[in-house]
């Protein structure tokens, strides 16, 4: 969603702030535009449209050493030149861009209306621009301060005043916002990709916290002006880790880093031969975790899609009662949380802004909150009592791949543990843990099947409606493929649990229909391959993802992707592979922008 850029320097702020915002593409975003402050005057450029429309309008000479820049994803008012940030008070005194929504933005639009501003945009951002110009009393810092004290809702904001050339206040609540501290210059940021070119040395505000930079130094306090001391921080991501690489998307770079991904994810954390596991991040509440009476998993999109394999997995192997919920349903459901629920958010970036408040709303009632997160220092890392990191880099493509694997290995790993600490065999723990060891080889050799699927996206991509059918663990997985395909290729698809297919989704089948069947060799198998038979007789296409020397399906379906046998709970790691790389060619065969689809955002940071 909307990203942030901010330099103080001694260099030409112009690349540095486009360049920052390029790198802020993938969070998905539809106008941007950069303020430039200098010569007693502030120089706003915006448009709608991607940032090589804005560089169009640019006037590249400009040697402005301080500037903020903006990508916006449109929340008040349509995504157009006039509504993109930066937004300016009527004086063109100050220039503002903000990540959040205002909540109180209309009562402070009629207030301020009746002091005689004239607005020239549908935006809440630009409430904030004026408020600040109404309030301003010589000192920037002071003044937004000031007018942050009336705002109500959540905000990542930088401001920049032609009065004090040289200085970004920044402030948060609820929106990351970070400073990346370089040799004589300062880059505001939303998001560490934005600066890792420059530094990977950053400062992370928290709630309620600002920031002031400017070439005298950074100046953290709180909105109650109280000074505060931040700890400096190494970003633990490279550039390289972010950059294509020779890759065609990022999205097929991701899927095929699973391997090494799942490899960092485990490194040092299960040791496979003496059947233990070590999860250092949670090793404070361990004893709390284990006596948890539920757990109730919860996160959004594809981050619930690998919940659900993880409630399969904690009943499965922990044999603890547990539950997944949107996060967006369990937030404003009421919930019951009696004592001794353990409440797991799960979020590859960490910003998700029902999935925090989820986790909010389970502490304040009183559950242990953990999170299963991929980026370090994340709002939701930061808000959980304890938790464990996908350690799976930095993902770029908006449909997820390689952190849903991180995250099923995690929980897993959470499983296994506490199977462990509560009923299972040392053998037990030996068996699972061996197999999970061997995963990544596993992978490896799943990814060679690339071009088999690049053949079933070919023979079907045509055809407007699919369906994925799996049972049991491969249910998720069902749910997860269909995600896929539907999200980057805009084909219509639907995951079913495949014994409810004959509960009305059967009546959509036609002799054109492709039916993708997650039909492993597992406890369910007979099962799904009389599902097969079901969807044959009514002529649909069977695709089926099958265990490697399976050779019944291969006369059951037109189609058979073969993966490696694994331990039933382990198999979506391998089965949902396939599903990745048909959806991956599915978009690129219909010439779809695979990393950035339509209307989608990587990081939605509102409700
Ligand atoms: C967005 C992304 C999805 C992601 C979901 C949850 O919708 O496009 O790929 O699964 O958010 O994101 P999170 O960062 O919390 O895992």
């Amino acid at each position: 969603m909307c990203g942030i850029v901010g330099y103080v320097g001694t260099k030409q702020a112009l690349p540095i702030l486009i360049e920052g915002l390029k790198r802020l593409e993938y969070r998905g975003y539809d106008s941007a535009g950069v303020a430039l402050v200098a010569d007693d005057a502030i120089r706003i450029t915006k448009s709608a449209g991607r940032i090589s429309v804005l560089e169009q309008c640019l006037d590249h000479d400009d040697n402005a050493i301080t500037g903020i820049a903006h990508t916006r994803w449109a929340t008040h008012g349509a995504p157009n030149d006039i509504n993109a940030h930066p937004h300016t008070d009527q004086s063109e005194r100050f220039a503002v861009v903000h990540n959040g929504i205002i909540e109180n933005y209309r009562a402070l639009r009629t207030y301020l209306q009746n002091q005689g501003v004239e607005f020239k945009t549908d935006t809440d951002t630009e409430v904030l621009a004026q408020l600040i110009a109404l309030v301003y009393d010589g000192n920037l810092e002071e003044t937004v301060r000031k007018a942050l004290h009336e705002v109500r809702g959540t905000y990542g904001i930088a401001v920049v005043c032609k009065d004090e050339p040289g200085v970004i206040v920044a402030a948060k609540r609820g929106s990351p916002l970070l400073v990346g501290i370089g040799e004589d210059e300062y880059i505001v940021a939303s998001d560490a990709s934005a600066i890792l070119a420059h530094t990977s040395q950053v400062v992370y505000l928290e709630d309620d916290e600002m920031v002031r930079v400017s070439q005298d130094g950074l100046r953290t306090t709180t909105l109650e002006d109280i000074p505060v001391t931040k700890r400096i921080q190494e970003i633990e991501w490279t550039l390289d880790q972010i950059e294509l690489g020779g890759h065609e998307h990022f999205m097929l770079k991701e899927i095929y880093e699973q391997d090494a991904a799942l490899q960092n994810c485990m490194r040092g954390r299960i040791d496979a031969e003496n059947g233990t596991i070590h999860l250092g991040g949670i090793a404070d509440v361990a004893r709390e975790l284990t006596r948890a009476k539920r757990i109730i998993l919860t996160g959004c999109g594809t981050a619930w899609h690998a919940g659900l394999v993880g409630e399969y997995l904690i009943e499965d192997l922990a044999r603890i009662p547990c539950e997944v919920e949107y996060a967006s349903e369990f937030r404003y459901r009421n919930p019951i949380i009696e004592d001794g629920t353990v409440v797991i958010a799960i979020s590859q970036s960490g910003e998700t802004a029902d999935t925090l408040a989820a986790l909010e709303e389970a502490k304040q009632r009183g559950a242990l909150a953990l999170g299963v997160v991929n980026v370090v220092g994340s709002s939701i890392a930061r808000t959980t009592d304890a938790g464990i990191y996908l350690h799976v880099g930095p993902e770029i493509g908006v449909a997820s791949t390689k952190a849903f694997s991180g995250q099923v290995v995690v929980l897993s790993m959470i499983a296994s543990y506490l199977g462990r600490r509560r009923h299972m065999s040392q053998p037990a723990a030996e068996q699972l843990l061996s197999a999970l060891d061997r995963i990544p080889a596993q992978i490896t050799s799943v990814l060679e099947q690339n071009d088999a699927c690049k053949k079933v996206a070919q023979d079907y991509v045509d055809r407007e409606n699919w369906l994925y059918l799996g049972r049991g663990y491969q249910y998720p997985v069902a749910l997860e493929g269909a995600l896929k395909l539907k999200e980057i290729s805009y084909i219509h698809a639907e995951g079913l649990a495949a014994a409810e297919m004959k509960h009305g989704p059967i009546a959509l089948i036609t002799d054109d229909m492709p039916v993708v069947f997650i039909a492993t060799q597992g406890s369910q198998y007979d099962k799904v391959t009389s599902n097969i038979e079901e969807v044959r007789s009514r002529g649909g296409r069977v695709i089926a993802i099958a265990t490697e020397g399976d050779r019944q399906i291969a006369e059951l379906a037109e189609a058979v992707i073969y993966v490696p046998d694994t331990l039933e709970p382990l198999q979506p790691l391998l089965t949902v592979i396939p599903l990745q790389l048909i959806a991956y060619h599915a978009a690129v065969l219909r010439g779809c922008n695979v990393d950035k689809p339509r209307n989608l955002a990587k990081s939605v940071t509102v409700e």
